[in-house]
């Protein structure tokens, strides 16, 4: 992510544990794009960002997370209107009917489904956060 972004660009990095950010960082200092992310910390219920994002990778992470709706509403808030949402799941920890609840979280939050790509693995989805009102 940090690679496409540019050099003007900005990832934030979003985790609960603090060594996973240092791996991160490890990684990123090696591949020369470390100045272009910020890690943050986040607390096990909250991701607790002020920042509105253009666009936001949740990888095999939502299963994690204590409350799927309470991520999804505030994944919603950090998105810029028209921002996007990519989520992906591992099947081994998502079935068909435990993505349909997570699907239908992220739409209660206000999030519209627009693609389903395809993986081997994992079950994924990309939703969009509506454009504000004019
Ligand atoms: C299977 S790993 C995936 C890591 C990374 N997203 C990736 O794709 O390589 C799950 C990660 O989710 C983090 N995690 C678990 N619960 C979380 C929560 N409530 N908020 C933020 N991160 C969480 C863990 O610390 C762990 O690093």
């Amino acid at each position: 992510m940090a690679k496409m972004v540019g050099e003007d660009g900005l990832v934030i990095a979003a985790d609960l544990q603090d060594v996973m950010l240092r791996g991160l960082m490890k990684r990123a200092r090696r591949a020369g794009v470390a100045d272009r992310i910020r890690p943050h910390l986040t607390a096990p219920d909250r991701i607790g960002l002020e920042d509105r994002v253009d666009f936001a990778i949740a990888c095999w992470v939502i299963h994690e997370t204590p409350d799927v709706d309470a991520a999804f509403r505030e994944l919603a808030t950090i998105l810029k209107p028209g921002g996007r949402l990519f989520v992906l799941e591992p099947k081994s920890h998502a079935s068909e009917e435990e993505f349909g609840k997570l699907l239908a979280a992220a739409t209660a939050a206000g999030l519209s489904e627009i693609t389903r790509p395809r993986s081997v693995g994992d079950r994924a989805v990309v939703l969009e956060c509506p454009l504000a009102s004019p």
